[in-house]
């Protein structure tokens, strides 16, 4: 099966001057956005929880990214996260709002309370950073980007995953309203659904390792063509699509959710 690799990215920087916000940056996705997007020249601000994961990615990327610990479900983690950010570089030119968590949870397994605290982080989380960090986006002139990365949950349907794809679908149509009320302004605001992508989020709960190494995953999604491209996909698939919509090349993109899954969605 041919597969195609990671090009090495271009050293022109196209994100020179910018600076990025990302948060769930000290893994996984984020970690590979927060690394493309400094090859690109951009200042990257690593928010996480994971503060001494944020810190490793951060030194990785040298001078000058910066790494904050937030918690995206805390009000006063947030506000200070947009205070680190203000002291540091008075503005923001890219919010990228990745941080979340993985639920399993159907309808029998669910109650309200534990709906809402998944929805509180991986629905309210994006909104919390969004408000907080509109100020400093404002405040910064040009090529202005809000990125809220979703899944193909949020726009299909799953069993066992009601609250996060309940809270993936709404940032969908968040991600849509919100084109439209910034569209004035020229701040782009776009959704990126990710499929299947090998990260410690696609690690399954029994600490069996990870799903596409299980005998389902490779006989439905590789063997039958579930994914056409009949591979999982690694951060660096979800990078480069994520640098594209933040970049100056998508200036005329706004309110579109792209779904980055190996073809998932175009098959049955
Ligand atoms: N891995 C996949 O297959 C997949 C598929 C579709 C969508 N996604 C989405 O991509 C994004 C990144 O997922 P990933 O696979 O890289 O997961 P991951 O678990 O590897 O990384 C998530 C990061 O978010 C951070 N985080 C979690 N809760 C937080 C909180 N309350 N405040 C701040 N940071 C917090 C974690 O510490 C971690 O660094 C998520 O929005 C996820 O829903 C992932």
């Amino acid at each position: 099966m041919p597969n195609e690799t990671a090009a090495a990215p271009s050293a022109a920087r196209r994100l020179e001057g910018r600076v990025a916000v990302i948060t769930g940056a000290a893994n996984g996705i984020g970690r590979g956005i927060a690394e493309r997007f400094a090859v690109e020249g951009a200042q990257v601000v690593v928010a996480d929880i994971d503060e001494a994961g944020a810190r490793r990615v951060a030194a990785g990327l040298g001078e000058p990214a910066l790494a904050v610990r937030v918690d995206i479900a805390d009000p006063s983690s947030v506000a200070a996260l947009a205070e680190a950010v203000d002291a540091r570089f008075g503005r923001c030119e890219i919010l990228v709002n990745n941080a979340a968590i993985l639920d399993s949870a159907g309808i029998d397994a669910m109650s309200f309370a534990h709906y809402r605290s998944v929805l509180d982080i991986n629905q309210d989380g994006a909104v919390r950073v969004t408000l907080a960090m509109l100020p400093l986006i404002r405040r910064a002139r040009e090529s202005r980007r809000i990125l809220n990365i979703v899944s193909i949950q949020g726009v299909r349907g799953t069993r066992d995953s009601l609250a996060y794809a309940t809270a993936k679908g709404a940032l969908v149509n968040f991600t849509r309203a919100l084109a439209c009320d910034l569209g004035a302004e020229a701040i782009a605001v776009n959704a990126l659904a990710p499929g299947f992508i090998d990260t410690q989020m696609a690690q399954l709960p029994d600490g069996g390792g990870h799903e596409h190494e299980t005998e389902w995953f490779r006989d439905i999604y590789i063997r039958h063509g579930r994914i056409p491209l009949r591979r999982p996909g690694a951060p660096d698939d979800i990078a480069g699509p994520a640098f594209f919509l933040c970049s100056d090349d998508a200036r005329y993109v706004t309110g579109q959710v792209l779904l980055v899954d190996g073809g998932v969605s175009a098959t049955f």
